[in-house]
Parts: C-alpha cells; structure tokens; sequence
C-alpha cells in the first residue's frame, strides 16, 4: 500500500521533546506493522511566529491539507503573550483545526494499573475510570465574533457564542455512533438553565436520541458535571460537551488518571484525516529540561491508528506497550512520588518502544 502521509508539527515549548517520543514509538509501529510513513515538519505557533512572522503559515496548511493525519505537539509560551490576537500562537492551532473541519475533538480518559497512587483522588473513586469526552471543536465562543471598544465607561470586550443546529447535531450524532461501540451511555453536558445556545444543544440532543434506542442518554448542567466527574468518575461512558465546557472538564478529567501528561486526543472530521495532538500545552516550566511525560503523545499516535488508519490492532499494541512499560515501574517525573527516581522524556520513550517490540497481543 501507499506510504501514509504524516504532517508532524512539535510546536513549542515541550512540543517538540514530546513529538520525538511520538514519532519514535510510530516508526517503531510502521517496522512492526509493516507501515511506510513519509514524515513532512511543519512550523506552527510560537515557533512559526519567529521565523517566519505567522504563526500558521501556508506552507504548513499545505502540509496538512495533503497529509492522511497531522500530529501536533503544543503551541504557546509566556514570550508571545503579549501578541495581539491573530499573532498568538494559540491562532494556528484554531485556525488548523477550522480550516480542516475537526468538528469531533476525542479525549478518552482511562486509568492505567498502577497509577492510583499519582492521583490526588483516593483509589476507590478511580477504579474502573474509563470514558470519553466528546467536545465540540470548531464553533461556540472560540469562534464567535469578538472586539474590544472604548466606552466613556472604561474598556468593554465581547465574545459572542453562537451554535447552529447542523453543528450541534453532527457532534450529537458523532457522539451516540461511538456510545454504541462502548458503554451504551451518553451524559450531554449544557449550562441550558442560562443559556439559549444549551437550550438548542439539549433540544437537538433528546431528538438524536430518539435514532438510538440502545443508547441511554442523560443531560447534566455542567457545574454538576464537574463535580460528578470527582465523585463518581466511574459512571461515565461518552461525555458530550461544547468547545469550552469540553476544553475544562477534559483537563479536570486528567487528575483521574495521575497527570496531563497522560491524555491523548483525536479531532476528527467527517472523513479519515485527523489532527492528533496531546491534551496539555506546552508546559513552559518544565521546557527544555527533557522531563516531560510523552504519553499523552505516544498515546496520540496509537489513536491515529485507530481512528486514520483503522487498525485497532496497533492502536492496541501502542497502548499496551505504554501499559507494560508503566508496569516494569517506568515512571516520568509528574508520576513519581518524591524520592523515587523519574526517566526522562526519551528514556521513557525508549522504554515504550521496547516494550512494543516485545508485545504479543491477548489471544
Ligand atoms: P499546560 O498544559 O501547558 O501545563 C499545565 C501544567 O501541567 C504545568 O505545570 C505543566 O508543567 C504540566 N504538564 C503539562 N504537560 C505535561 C507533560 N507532558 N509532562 C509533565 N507535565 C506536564 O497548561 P498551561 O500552563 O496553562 O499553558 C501553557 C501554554 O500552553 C499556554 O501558552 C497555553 O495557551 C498553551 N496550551 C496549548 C495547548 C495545545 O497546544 N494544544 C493546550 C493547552 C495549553
Ligand atoms: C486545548 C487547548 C487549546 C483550546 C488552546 C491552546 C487554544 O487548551 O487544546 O485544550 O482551548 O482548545
Ligand atoms: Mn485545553
């Protein structure tokens, strides 16, 4: 078969400590798996802002128009800060992700063994964690109008949000399609007692239902979703949110699993292409340092697999090396209990791919 096309974009700050492991870990799956990957770089954020005085260039949009699926590190720092907005490196990773339609952002939150101790949580709360987060990726506030204006008052900004019903609907529709798969479960996430746009979500939300009678949906307000999700994490299957509620909730999720550095995501649109990129940022205090978790990536490669390529068996693979290696006792620094000693980013990503080189999968 033809080679695959992989955009890789490290990004900034950790960006590009995490991105090596990732793409380490997916040569070492292609030479097992008998995969050819032609690998293309690409500048984006901060990065991309220094060089080149843009922080999406076109050059790089090319890239990933023509790629079958992008990974992307991180983007952003405390030296762009101050940009004005469409100079922000946090622009690209918008721009990126309107531009190719990822309207399905995946952010599945699974306890590995072993890894109770590195949560603030008490073990009895995490056992048997494992859901998704479905968040909605190209509309709501992110992508409203916005300005600023001088009144006689003083400064005034505005953010609108705006959701139609077509945009609604797909995310809905993509979100029970994937509850059938798994748990048969479905919590839509709204603040619907305020706002018009939740009261359009929960409305879409009970008519797509009706198309799936195996699925059972239930609709939370999401300042009791984020504490449910502390308190019986459990519960959850397919979590389905807007932008910015499903932006907060999938970092809160982290803490149930030990650390940021664990979570992985696919943002998907209608077709097979897909931007696949870690939860977390560029995690500026620990750049530079080779400290960083890369799991989160690693485990963004095995979900291009899955979700690209279509082939659960090296999505499994990926992820049962990372479970193996995290069993042998491998741990980053954001995982280890004090006085214990951490592997760095690349010993870790070493480890991985032993490990995956090793792994038989389960008859
Ligand atoms: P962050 O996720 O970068 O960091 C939060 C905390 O988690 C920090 O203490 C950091 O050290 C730690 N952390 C994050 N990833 C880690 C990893 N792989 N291993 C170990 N520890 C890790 O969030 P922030 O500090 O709020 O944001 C920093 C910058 O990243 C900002 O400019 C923000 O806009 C940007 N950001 C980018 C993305 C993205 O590119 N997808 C996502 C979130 C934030
Ligand atoms: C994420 C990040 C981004 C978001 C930022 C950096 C624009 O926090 O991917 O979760 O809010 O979507
Ligand atoms: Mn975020």
């Amino acid at each position: 078969t033809r080679p695959k096309r992989i955009a890789v974009l490290p990004g900034d700050g950790i960006g590009p400590e995490i991105v090596e492991e990732g793409v380490k870990v997916m040569k070492a799956a292609g030479e097992r798996f008998g995969y050819h990957f032609e690998i293309d770089f690409g500048w984006i954020g901060g990065s991309a802002i220094d060089r080149l005085k843009n922080p999406l260039p076109q050059e790089t949009l090319t890239l990933c128009h023509q790629a079958d699926a992008v990974l992307l590190g991180a983007v952003g720092g405390p030296r762009w800060d101050q940009h004005p907005p469409a100079l922000r490196p946090e622009k690209a990773l918008l721009g990126l992700r309107k531009e190719l339609d990822l309207f399905a952002n995946l952010r599945p939150t699974t306890l590995f063994p072993g890894l109770e101790d590195s949560s603030t949580l008490k073990p009895e709360v995490l056992k048997g964690v494992d859901f998704l987060v479905v968040r909605e990726l190209t509309g709501g506030i992110y992508f409203g109008e916005k300005f600023t204006e001088d009144t006689p008052a003083g400064e005034k900004a505005t953010d609108t949000l705006v959701y139609s019903e077509t945009e609604v609907e797909r995310i809905l529709r993509r979100a029970f399609d994937i509850a059938q798969l798994r748990g048969k479960k479905v919590t839509s996430v709204d603040k619907a007692n305020v706002l018009e746009s939740s009261r359009l979500w929960r409305k879409v939300a009970d008519r797509v239902a009706k198309d799936y009678p195996d699925v059972e949906l239930t609709h939370l307000l999401v300042d009791n979703c984020a504490m449910q999700m502390i308190r019986r994490p459990a519960d959850f299957d397919v979590v389905v949110t807007e932008n910015m509620f499903g932006d907060i909730l999938s970092d809160e999720a982290a803490i149930l699993t030990g650390s940021i550095g664990l979570l992985p995501s696919a943002s998907l649109g209608e077709g097979h292409q897909g931007l696949y990129e870690p939860v977390h940022g560029s995690a500026p205090d620990i750049a530079g340092q080779g400290v960083a978790n890369p799991i989160a990536t690693i485990l963004s490669v095995a979900l291009m697999f899955r979700y690209s390529f279509h082939d659960d068996t090296v999505a499994k693979a990926i992820e049962g090396a990372v479970t193996d290696t995290l069993a042998s006792g491998a741990r980053t620094m954001d995982l280890v209990s004090t006085g214990r000693l951490a592997y760095s980013t690349e010993e870790f990503g070493d480890k991985v791919v032993e490990a995956l080189n090793k792994y038989q999968p389960d008859p």
